[in-house]
């Protein structure tokens, strides 16, 4: 009971956000989010961590709407990483049943909303009823112009790049191109996001303050940005907030 109490006085409430000015002429291009914390959440709740997922779900749509409504190009989220695959079998199964509840709740809205879902990570060992729901989902929206919801599931960076070598290795060896030859842009086209711009701006919820193997190679001039509340308490003030302080920031992507 004690316990119980302790945690919950010590850990981070949301916070009543102040109403943010935002500059309608400097909003990031793309915002990439490590949404993390979700089992913490449901922890202090006295609940099993998938109602955290599961809450966590719920501010997916959230922020894809403050995201949107604000003018965001692309939103990423780390939904699900390569290393992911290592926990418990049960929650491993549940965060596999999310994208489907998701899209079935959301994916009318996305439609309507010009929004354009796509899924960064490999593909292989995603079951087959997941792969379906975010299958259906990109071909529903391909033809949509507005916010690119990015999910990177089954996604891992270290993985992203080595492919990358392998492919750029592969051509020199038939000829194609000079190790001297290889270029940075070379290297971006063989990424998983080769057709999108860098993220501009990383959040990462939670408190932890670490990278965890996402987009390594296309966060080189990104702005990061942590707080310590949980994924699933995320909303558009807080949004709104990160987005404010980025605008705060001086980008000199290592000029003056
Ligand atoms: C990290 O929190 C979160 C994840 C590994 C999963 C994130 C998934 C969602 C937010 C929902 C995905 C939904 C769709 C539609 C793709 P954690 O579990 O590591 O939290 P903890 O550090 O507190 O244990």
């Amino acid at each position: 009971m004690w316990q119980r109490l302790k945690r919950l006085w010590t850990q981070p409430e949301p916070a009543a956000e102040e109403a943010v000015e935002i500059m309608p002429d400097n909003i990031p291009v793309h915002i990439a989010i490590i949404m993390d914390g979700n089992g913490r959440w449901a922890k202090r709740r006295g609940l099993p961590r998938v109602a955290g997922h599961h809450a966590g779900m719920k501010a997916i749509k959230r922020v894809t709407m403050a995201a949107n409504d604000l003018g965001v190009k692309v939103l990423t989220l780390y939904s699900f990483s390569t290393e992911n695959w290592k926990r418990p079998q049960d929650e491993v199964e549940f965060l596999m049943k999310l994208p489907q509840e998701f899209l079935l709740l959301e994916i009318e809205e996305l439609v309507q909303k010009n929004v354009q879902v796509r899924m960064m990570g490999w593909r292989d060992n995603v079951p087959p009823h997941t792969l379906a729901a975010v299958e259906e989902a990109i071909e529903r929206t391909k033809e949509n112009t507005g916010l690119i919801l990015n999910f990177a599931f089954n996604y891992g960076s270290r993985l992203e790049i080595l492919s990358a070598i392998r492919q750029l290795a592969e051509a020199v060896q038939q000829g194609h191109l000079t190790p001297e030859e290889i270029t940075e842009e070379d290297v971006s086209a063989c990424l998983l996001s080769a057709d999108l711009p860098d993220p501009d701006m990383i959040i990462r919820t939670s408190g932890e303050i670490r990278i965890s193997n996402f987009m390594l190679w296309q966060m080189a001039y990104a702005e990061l940005w942590f707080t310590d509340i949980y994924w699933p308490d995320f909303d558009e003030p807080l949004f709104r907030k990160a987005v404010g302080e980025y605008q705060r920031r001086a980008r000199r992507y290592g000029g003056l």
